[in-house]
């Protein structure tokens, strides 16, 4: 039935809305998955537009969008929000939405019905689950009832306290503990696995193991893909930039000086002009 299979035009050539055997295949074929995060509509469509494979919703949101210190305050509704903003802008890429804080760990049916929600309100077509051993009960459930898990090991930032601070993981003898963490997540149903601040051998070893995609943030070249935040690529997040991030552009001067422009110029009067005001005749130039 070719009703089932949707398709949109860009720019003369035909692409279609990315799925989680898609991404799959793409490790087995060798290509290299993108990632790259977004909150909210406008953000949505142009990192789609830019040729994604996967939006993920992060609860990186609670720091570069509302500006917390961490991701631990952020809630259901607030990543319901989020989630819904970017499937609003409907993505060729395939949606994750993180799953905040105590949406999870407080047992498996409390997990299913919030990883249920984001994929039934939130419109998103996986949740990420952070967490590997210790939470592979969770991600077996969640994946039992057919929602699709990205698993996310390694510096999982929801466990800032526990780890004392946001520390690459895995050094002085922990390798072998991430690495089960990464076959248990596997092993519990998980589709891929984020793994985020680790070194780059452990990653690469990780990677050639595990037959479903490592997604990495901090983890050298060495995995199936890698995921970054765009505010941190687009130099919007002036409180901290890690050694991992590459910025590919340096908004916020261009902001700082678009506002700065947009103020002198509503005080001296330049702005608004005639072109940016109505007349009494037409109805024409309503919008
Ligand atoms: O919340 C987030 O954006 C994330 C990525 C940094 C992996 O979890």
């Amino acid at each position: 039935m070719n009703v089932l299979i949707l398709f949109v035009s860009t720019g003369g050539c035909m692409k279609k809305k990315m799925t989680i055997p898609e991404i799959l295949k793409m490790k087995q074929n060798g290509q290299r998955i993108t990632v790259l995060t977004a909150y909210d509509f406008p953000f949505a469509r142009l990192v789609d537009g830019g040729g994604v494979d996967i939006i993920l919703v992060g609860d990186s949101a609670g720091v570069v969008v509302a500006g917390h210190d961490t991701t631990l305050p952020v809630t259901m509704d607030e990543m319901l929000y989020h989630t819904r903003a970017v499937v609003r802008a409907d993505p060729k890429a395939l949606v994750v939405a993180d799953m905040p804080f105590m949406s999870y760990q407080t047992g498996i049916e409390d997990a299913c019905r919030n990883c249920g929600r984001m994929i039934k309100e939130g419109g998103a077509q996986a949740v990420k689950i952070e967490g590997g051993s210790n939470l592979a009960h969770v991600i077996r459930a969640v994946s039992a009832i057919d929602i699709p898990v990205m698993a996310h090991i390694g510096l999982t930032p929801q466990s800032v306290h526990r780890m004392g601070g946001f520390r690459v993981q895995g050094r002085n003898g922990q390798a072998e503990r991430i690495m089960d963490d990464a076959l248990a997540v596997q092993e519990a149903g998980a589709f891929a696995v984020t793994l985020e601040g680790i070194p780059a051998a452990l990653a690469a070893e990780i990677s050639a193991r595990l037959t479903i995609p490592t997604i990495g943030i901090g983890a050298g070249p060495s995995c199936d893909g890698q995921v970054l935040v765009i505010h941190d690529i687009l130099g919007l997040c002036e409180k901290y930039s890690p050694k991992f991030v590459k910025r590919y552009s340096d908004l916020a001067p261009l902001i700082s000086a678009a506002v700065t422009q947009y103020v002198a110029e509503v005080r001296s009067g330049e702005f608004p002009t005639e072109e940016h005001s109505f007349s009494c005749g037409s109805d024409e130039d309503n919008q």
